[in-house]
């Protein structure tokens, strides 16, 4: 993986995700390995252009813990595409850093970045995809009872946290279920290209709309946001929209009495989860976050090392 840029997915193989889970779970065991100065003199810039805690934080934290450094580039000090272009943005940030992980809207602008940086870039969340945040999920799945041949059950917006995940989960074997209202479900691309990925590690995909028929029998249970950051202008027409999709408990009580509940967080209590939920002995979403940094961790070290 050495040298390359994760925009999607789409650009790990089922043998690298699972490469990426397993160095991310013997790194997290291995507190003082040879790992922790792997990346001494190298630097990371963080260029956002949403709002972040977990991301900028983990990844901060994760170039630290291998020796490196990380550089926080905010909204209004870049003005990604707006005060310069964005090629000109890349190409001056790989003269002066090893790597750029960044946050921002149209996946159009990740591949402008990576095609001009001449160092790898990484999603770090766009409008159409948030890969690191998959992986850190399957790192916290591992953890809670393993991946092959689970069903993880999605209720909610066929948003970038979805599309990530079921790309990921089917590379790993799992049978996932994604619940969505009719004109919310994951689009009919991504669901194909999850399908051929579960049909590769013998799970499943399947789109459907009962979210109650999703959750039935799940291993692991998933929610995300109704409302995206850059959607908040939609935010009231989607409570109504997604309001037969909250996570409750009488909607887990359909899941086995094992399953775990996942957000990838912020989540908004009392919309698609409820506190009692999130706040449950079946959430795993604070060891969810942690992985956050152990995956990102694992990822930075196999393209950078
Ligand atoms: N889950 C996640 O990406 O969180 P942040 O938006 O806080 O980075
Ligand atoms: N789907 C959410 C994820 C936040 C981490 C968003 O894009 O705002």
């Amino acid at each position: 993986m050495m040298g390359r840029s994760l925009l999607g997915i789409a650009d790990l193989t089922a043998t690298e995700i699972t490469t990426l889970v397993e160095t991310a779970q013997a790194q997290k065991a291995d507190a003082t390995g040879s790992h922790r100065r792997a990346l001494g003199g190298k630097t990371l810039a963080l260029l956002f252009d949403k709002p972040s805690l977990r991301t900028r934080v983990s990844f901060e934290q994760a170039m630290r813990r291998l020796g490196g450094e990380a550089l926080y580039l905010s909204p209004a000090e870049v003005g990604l595409g707006v005060r310069e272009p964005v090629k000109d943005v890349a190409r001056v940030l790989g003269r002066y850093c090893d790597a750029i992980a960044c946050r921002t809207f149209a996946q159009e602008i990740l591949v402008e970045l990576a095609a001009y940086a001449g160092v790898p870039v990484i999603n770090a969340l766009s409008d159409w995809e948030h890969p690191c945040q998959a992986l850190a999920d399957l790192v916290t799945i591992q953890e809670h009872g393993g991946a092959r041949g689970r069903v993880l059950a999605y209720v909610g917006d066929g948003n970038n946290v979805a599309r990530s995940l079921a790309l990921a989960a089917t590379s790993m074997g799992m049978h996932v279920r994604l619940a969505s209202p009719a004109s919310y479900a994951l689009d009919t691309p991504s669901a194909e290209a999850a399908s051929r990925r579960a049909a590769d590690s013998g799970g499943s995909f399947r789109s459907l709309e009962d979210p109650r028929e999703a959750v039935d029998g799940a291993d692991v249970v998933y929610t995300d946001v109704w409302t995206s950051m850059g959607q908040e202008a939609e935010a009231a027409a989607r409570r109504k929209i997604f309001a037969g999709y909250q996570l409750s408990a009488s909607l887990l009580a359909c899941a086995k009495r094992s399953a775990i509940v996942m957000h990838d967080l912020p989540a908004h209590r009392g919309e698609e989860i409820t506190d009692e939920v999130i706040e449950g002995a079946q959430s795993v979403v604070f060891d969810q976050a942690e992985n956050r940094m152990h995956a990102q961790q694992a990822l930075l070290w196999h393209l950078l090392r």
